[in-house]
């Protein structure tokens, strides 16, 4: 099943889009929103009840966007049992809902665009998007496409630099091997608030303006998959053997061997996944350090 796009349209016509927001509790997808549509920041944290729904216009090239933006709670309360009856309660209030099983379903079907949250300061956050994902493939079933929506990625809070424990490198990673956009924010100061935005709309409006199909230059990363599992590897192994991936008392050869495979699979001048440079720099350490211990 294709993911349902609204119909093809003449430039300049105006064109209506759902997107949703998703990421764990307290990651600060509402303030995004609202630093946004209302370009104000509120630092107390008022939890969303279910789902909460508003429309927006924007201009995008020449094309007036009707947004209905869906900022879904990311408190784990709502997706446990009461999450029908949240989601009753939203759509309630734009279509009148008919059969109650199929709400959650619905819910999530005709959705062209997603914002990903998550706290660069809460490692649980990023961890939980994989999570995310999963419970939006299950809810639109065996045929929900999820190849034409646009994805972007908000590393959000950047402005507490401090607690920072996700770095940069490591979210656009995951990002961008998925073909999702990926923007560093922060609703508190603004940073990078309209810029994801403007992208991310832009986006959606290519998709649209090619029949619901996202252009093949946008969806391709540029790096492949070994390396960007080769690069978390690295950045989660224990020690230099492990780096290696080979077996502590291994011989030099044998540490040669593995050092020149992740060389030529790294190497900043081949590779332009994010953090390869660093995991290049790591590899190259740990070879050295490995060296001076073997006879
Ligand atoms: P749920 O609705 O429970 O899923 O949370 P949410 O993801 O919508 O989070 P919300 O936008 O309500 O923000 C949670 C808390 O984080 C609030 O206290 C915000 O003021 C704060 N916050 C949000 N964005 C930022 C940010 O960029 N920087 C800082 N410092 N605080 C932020
Ligand atoms: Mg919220």
């Amino acid at each position: 099943m294709e993911a349902s796009m609204p119909k093809r349209k003449e430039p300049g016509k105006s064109l209506r889009i759902k997107v949703i927001s998703m990421g764990n509790a307290e990651v600060g997808k509402s303030c995004i929103i609202k630093r946004y549509c209302e370009k104000r920041f509120v630092s107390k944290y008022l939890a969303t009840i279910g789902i909460d729904y508003g429309v927006t216009k924007v201009q995008v090239r020449d094309r007036e966007i009707k947004v209905n933006i869906f900022d879904m709670a990311g408190h784990p309360f709502f997706y446990e049992g009461t999450a029908q009856l949240c989601c009753l309660i939203v759509v309630w209030r734009i279509t009148p809902v008919t059969s109650e099983p199929q709400v959650r379903n619905e819910f999530y079907k005709d959705t062209q665009g997603v914002i990903l949250v998550y706290d660069v300061g809460q490692k649980e956050s990023f961890d939980a998007l994989d999570a995310w994902l999963v419970e939006m493939k299950q809810d639109l079933g065996p045929h929900g496409n999820m190849e034409n929506i646009v994805f972007v990625v908000c590393a959000n809070k950047i402005d507490c630099a401090k607690h920072r424990c996700v770095d940069e490198s490591e979210g656009r990673l995951w990002a961008e091997s998925k073909g999702f956009l990926y923007f560093e924010t922060s609703a508190q100061t603004g940073e990078g608030i309209s810029e994801m935005f403007q992208t991310f709309y832009l986006n959606i409006l290519d998709v649209c303006e090619h029949g619901g199909k996202r252009p093949a230059t946008n969806s391709n990363a540029s790096f492949t998959k070994e390396q960007a599992d080769t690069i978390r590897r690295i950045r989660n192994s224990k020690d230099s053997w492990d780096m290696l991936g080979i077996k502590p008392g291994a011989s030099r050869d044998e540490v040669n061997k593995a050092y020149r495979k992740l060389a030529v699979l790294l190497h900043p001048d081949k590779c332009v996944a994010p953090g390869s440079e660093d995991a290049f720099k790591a590899v190259v350490n740990a070879r050295t350090a490995l060296l001076k211990n073997i006879k």
